[in-house]
């Protein structure tokens, strides 16, 4: 299976940002997927300017399918206006908008069942890491958010809250003992797929990154929003 990078481009975007990656479009390797989490109302200016190669990401799906359900979107509309992936409980979703894992289960599953492949994040509070509860913290969260869900293939995002947009990454041992737990439990459940990083990846600390045993990527915030994404996926495709 490729290594799967993500840009998360959050409410960050101009036409600078579709430059920057238009300027990697010649440079993806072979064993590199990418995709890229724009804002819905980019996805046009995203088919039209973006590489074949660099897949479509939304940021967010509805919980529902249909219906009179004002300012949503459906699994069913996103695949249908051309977008591939999904990020589904992303923290900031969870913390400002007050997404709770049943929310993110449901969502989880609208996704599967509308083959837009989701990418389910997880990640703990600065207190849980400091109180030492942090490993039965992410152990629930993710049982909560693939409850029901077992013979699947989707991959999984560990996003340590402190440290997205902190400037602080999770030490590579840090984070090669959570990815071992989320992949003692995806064994458990039958479910297959990668298992990536996130929170603070730069151009900086990608040396560092890349050694982290069992971990196929990265999902990347505010280093993809410029050349920094370029050096990250070429290091990871080293
Ligand atoms: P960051 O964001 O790389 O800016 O820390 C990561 C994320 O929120 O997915």
């Amino acid at each position: 299976m490729k290594k799967l990078v993500g840009g998360n481009w959050k409410m960050n975007c101009s036409s600078d940002t579709f430059k920057n990656t238009f300027n990697i479009i010649n440079k993806i390797p072979e064993n590199v997927e990418i995709f890229i989490a724009i804002p819905y109302v980019f996805i046009e200016y995203a088919k039209n300017n973006f590489n074949k190669n660099i897949k479509i990401g939304a940021q967010d799906v509805s919980e529902f399918e249909s219906g009179a359900k004002t300012g949503e979107i459906s699994a069913n509309m996103l695949v249908n206006t051309g977008f591939e992936y999904v990020l589904v409980g992303h923290s900031e979703r969870r913390t400002l908008l007050f997404e709770t894992d049943d929310i993110i289960n449901i969502k989880l599953k609208n996704s599967l069942i509308n083959k837009l492949k989701p990418v389910l994040c997880i990640g703990e509070p600065i207190k849980e890491r400091k109180s030492g509860n942090y490993k039965e913290y992410l152990n629930e969260q993710l049982i909560n958010c693939i409850k029901n869900i077992t013979d699947a293939t989707f991959d999984i995002a560990y996003e340590p809250i402190w440290a997205i947009g902190s400037g602080e990454a999770a030490s590579v041992s840090e984070i090669e003992e959570i990815i071992s737990i989320i992949r003692k439990i995806m064994n458990l459940n039958k479910i297959d797929g990668r298992i990536i990083y996130g929170g603070s990846v730069s151009e900086s600390n990608i040396n560092d990154l890349v050694k982290i045993k069992g971990c196929d990527g990265f999902l990347v915030g505010n280093s993809s929003l410029n050349s920094e994404f370029q050096t990250i996926v070429k290091k990871l495709a080293e």
